[in-house]
């Protein structure tokens, strides 16, 4: 069985769909792009090895992905009619991924949109609803008035499905007119002249929401024939060394998922992306424990893998010796002097394998984990989180299927923060837990 997986891999790789290296919104159709998330992953790419796994085990499958972000995966296992479950520790990703779930489930967000635009229309009112530090230099006070109608139309929605749909449209709206720059994911002040006027804020709010109905229409023309009607979704928001997954009874669990391959702060960083969208948000309507991942803007980047410098020893020590490929790095960084330069590196990886320990102890069943990774520097040298990542699963018992190299569309590179970007250098590896 797993030769003949190994097989259609290596077909896949050697016949590479031009659909794995398109850019731009074509890459990312139907609910693929109701977000934009930075590092998502390729959709098709990542379908296309999930319905070769299928074929190769012959039997019922569940998708998981413990770093779901935007959703890719979700949408892919949903198109397929596969049952799902997403953890991440961003409140705002497992938001977007609920409301997903909610299109997928046939919510009725084209009535709630019309509710809520008949509402924005005639609101005159001149309020600001939310208030928190650096509200004022990162929305201007017309602005936030125009956004607190936005806001105050959408919390009129009863139904809590399709709320959360007009709230992923919102958090789209507050990227485009807040007054922090769209091409970095960092929090960093627009030029004056770069900056949407107040009276522009509800047009481009209406242009969001009819692409996101669009996006909607297309999506549940996919799924119209769908084998199984209903498949179920799991969205667990916290952080994967303490999700509850709960196991399915020996269940063939197909893990795919994109891991972030460093400490937000120095490679992506989710938290700071999401942060001022969180704050407009009401946190009833968030999931997880809010308040504390909002106490500033890099709270949620410290929460998150490799984010605390704390126990910096006792985490190293941890991880010795669960990659040869992160010793001999550890042991060339300390050679040359760069201990302290990569010391957040040691950080990361130590969380990551007590991560991957973690989902492993909880979903013990037969298994094929599919992980894209990302290589990068840190103290000018290349962690090879490629090797690192293989090495670490199958020191927890599994067996290496293959290795596959997406051929990349161009030289943009992840650390460059464009937006939309994708994971353009990376490695999937797949293996198997019998
Ligand atoms: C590369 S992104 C995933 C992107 C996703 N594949 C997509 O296409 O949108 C990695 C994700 O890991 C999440 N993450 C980081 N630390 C985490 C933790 N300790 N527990 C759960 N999720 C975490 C981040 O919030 C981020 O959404």
């Amino acid at each position: 069985m797993s030769r003949s997986l190994r097989g259609r891999l290596k077909d896949l790789e050697n016949h590479q769909p031009s659909a794995w290296c398109e850019i731009g919104a074509g890459a990312r159709p139907n609910l693929h792009g109701l977000l934009r998330y930075p590092a998502m992953m390729v959709p098709r790419m990542q379908g296309d090895i999930i319905d070769a796994i299928m074929a190769g085990t012959g039997r019922g499958s569940q998708v998981m992905d413990p770093f779901v972000g935007s959703g890719t995966i979700m949408t892919e296992a949903l198109l397929r009619g596969l049952d799902f479950t997403g953890i991440d520790i961003n409140p705002l990703a497992v938001l977007v991924c609920e409301a997903k779930a909610a299109i997928d489930g046939g919510a009725n967000v084209e009535g709630a949109a019309e509710q809520l635009l008949h509402a924005v229309r005639f609101d005159v009112d001149e309020t600001i609803d939310v208030d928190f530090p650096g509200l004022s230099k990162w929305f201007d006070n017309p602005c936030a008035s125009r956004l607190s109608r936005i806001r105050r139309g959408i919390m009129r929605i009863d139904d809590s499905a399709s709320r959360k749909v007009m709230w992923t449209v919102f958090a789209e709206t507050i990227r485009q007119c807040s007054n922090s720059r769209t091409s970095t994911y960092k929090l960093h002040m627009r030029a004056p002249g770069d900056r949407i006027e107040a009276d522009r804020i509800v047009t481009v709010f209406e242009l969001n929401l009819r692409q996101t109905l669009q996006r909607i229409a297309a999506y549940r023309a996919l799924i119209a024939t769908r084998a199984r009607k209903d498949p179920e979704v799991r969205l667990i928001c916290d952080d994967v060394r303490n999700a509850v997954v709960g196991d399915r009874c020996g269940e063939h669990q197909i893990l795919v998922t994109s891991p972030p391959y460093g400490d937000n702060v120095t490679t992506i960083p989710y938290g700071q992306f999401s942060y001022l969208a969180m704050r407009w948000i009401p946190a009833c309507d968030l999931r997880g424990p809010v308040e504390p991942l909002m106490a500033n803007s890099h709270a949620l980047d410290t929460a998150s893998l490799g984010g605390s410098l704390k126990e910096t020893q006792a985490k190293a020590d941890a991880v010795r010796g669960a990659s040869p490929s992160l010793d001999a790095f550890m042991a060339m960084a300390a050679k040359e002097g760069r201990s302290h330069g990569v010391r957040k590196v040691a950080i990361f990886m130590a969380d990551f394998l007590a991560a991957l320990k973690h989902i492993r102890a909880t979903s013990p069943g037969p298994a094929h984990w599919v992980l894209t990774t990302g290589n990068r520097t840190a103290a000018s040298m290349q962690v090879p989180f490629d090797d690192i990542c293989r090495e670490m699963v199958c020191a927890l018992g599994a067996r290496h299927i293959a290795s596959l190299q997406r051929r990349l569309p161009g030289k943009r590179m992840p650390s460059r923060n464009n937006m939309g970007a994708m994971i353009t250098t990376e490695t999937t590896v797949v293996v198997e837990f019998a």
